[in-house]
């Protein structure tokens, strides 16, 4: 498709900082202004991932396309272990190559590490299980199971041959140096999303179905990811939203109109968040204590983080 939305996002970093700190001066503008990022991003190996031809006609295959199988249509897969209308892909691309778009073959190599969410240095396979807690709001498969096994093997596979010990160009959702030129707007992104991302969406991000299968996913309610997930941070939201929507047409908005897409989508309900514990205030201060979780805020005269019902099975 088109060139990493990173690299545009770092072109927009070296355009309109400078511009917007002093009016003139483009061409004098270095990287002394923020030495921190860029040298850093430049320096991030690329990598391709295989082609799918080239999985091997053995029992590893074998496994390898069961594990592709899960990422792509999990609720069918892995279904005892998903409790939305979600599968890994929708939110990884590309069946989990889309550079931007949280690559599985760039995650691969970056486990071991350590994660304040749950504090602890996580394997691959502790992270795996993170996402169906949380993104599939169900529940964790064991660290043996077939699930686990299956989607290790498969990000294990498509990073074949990556450096590791290394963050790969391409890796997560391009947040390095993005920021809301304006405070994120719940107004400004209403707009956004009608004119944007209803279309596929739904009017009320309820995504849209063929035959009881989610063709568009949904992007709050109780099919969505619950509160306790990645993409229910505004700025993990905003980073995603600004490489990858809308579909096929990623890198296309504003920077402005991501962050209010992420904060209108981010100020609604969903599945309460499976760590809630006595309140929400109290639960907003363990484990949402950001300025980019609306979870426990009101908006609109409604207190976010009730939760929405239960699905129906
Ligand atoms: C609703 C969107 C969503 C869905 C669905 C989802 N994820 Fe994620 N995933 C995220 C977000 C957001 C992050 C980054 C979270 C962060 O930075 O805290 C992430 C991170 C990850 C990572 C770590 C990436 C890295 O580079 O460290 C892995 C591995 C992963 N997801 C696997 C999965 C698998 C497997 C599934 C399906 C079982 C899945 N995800 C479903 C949103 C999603
Ligand atoms: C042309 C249709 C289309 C438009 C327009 C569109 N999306 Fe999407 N969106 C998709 C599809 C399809 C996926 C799942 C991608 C996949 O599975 O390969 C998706 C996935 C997502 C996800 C991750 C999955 C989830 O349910 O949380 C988010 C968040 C999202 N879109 C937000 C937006 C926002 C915000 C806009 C408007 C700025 C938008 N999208 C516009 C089709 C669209």
């Amino acid at each position: 498709m088109k060139p990493a939305p990173r690299i545009a996002v770092i072109a927009l970093a070296i355009v309109i900082v400078p511009l917007a700190a002093r009016s003139s001066g483009q061409a004098s503008h270095t990287a002394v202004d923020h030495p921190a990022t860029e040298p850093a991003v430049a320096a991030l190996p690329t990598f391709t991932p295989p082609p799918d031809s080239a999985i091997p006609d053995d029992p590893f295959g074998a496994l390898v396309r069961k594990g592709r199988d899960i990422f792509t249509d999990t609720t069918r897969h892995a279904q005892p272990y998903v409790g939305n209308g979600l599968n890994c892909q929708n939110c990884h691309l590309d069946a989990g190559r889309r550079a931007n778009s949280a690559p599985m073959w760039a995650a691969y190599v970056r486990y071991p590490r350590y994660r304040a969410k749950d504090d602890k240095v996580n394997s691959f396979a502790d992270r795996l299980r993170g996402c169906f807690q949380y993104s599939m709001n169900g529940k964790a498969p064991a660290e043996d199971s077939e699930v686990i096994r299956a989607l290790t093997a498969y990000s294990y596979w498509l990073a074949s041959g990556a450096p590791t010990g290394k963050d790969l160009a391409g890796w997560g959702y391009p947040k390095e140096g993005f920021k809301p030129p304006l405070p994120p707007s719940y107004a400004r992104g209403q707009k956004v999303y009608a004119s944007h991302c209803a279309l596929c969406h739904g009017t009320n991000g309820e995504g849209q179905q063929v035959a009881g299968k989610f063709v568009f996913p949904p992007l709050w309610g109780p099919e969505s990811f619950n509160w306790g997930a990645g993409m229910g941070n505004i700025d993990n939201a905003a980073a995603f939203i600004k490489a990858n929507m809308p579909f096929s047409r990623g890198g296309t908005l504003t920077d402005q109109d991501a962050w209010d897409a992420a904060m209108f989508m981010n100020a609604h309900e969903r599945p309460q968040d499976p760590r809630f514990k006595d309140s929400i205030a109290a639960t907003r201060k363990r484990h949402h204590d950001s300025k980019w979780s609306l979870y426990g805020i009101e908006i609109n005269g409604h207190l976010l983080g009730t939760g929405t019902p239960p699905r129906d099975q």
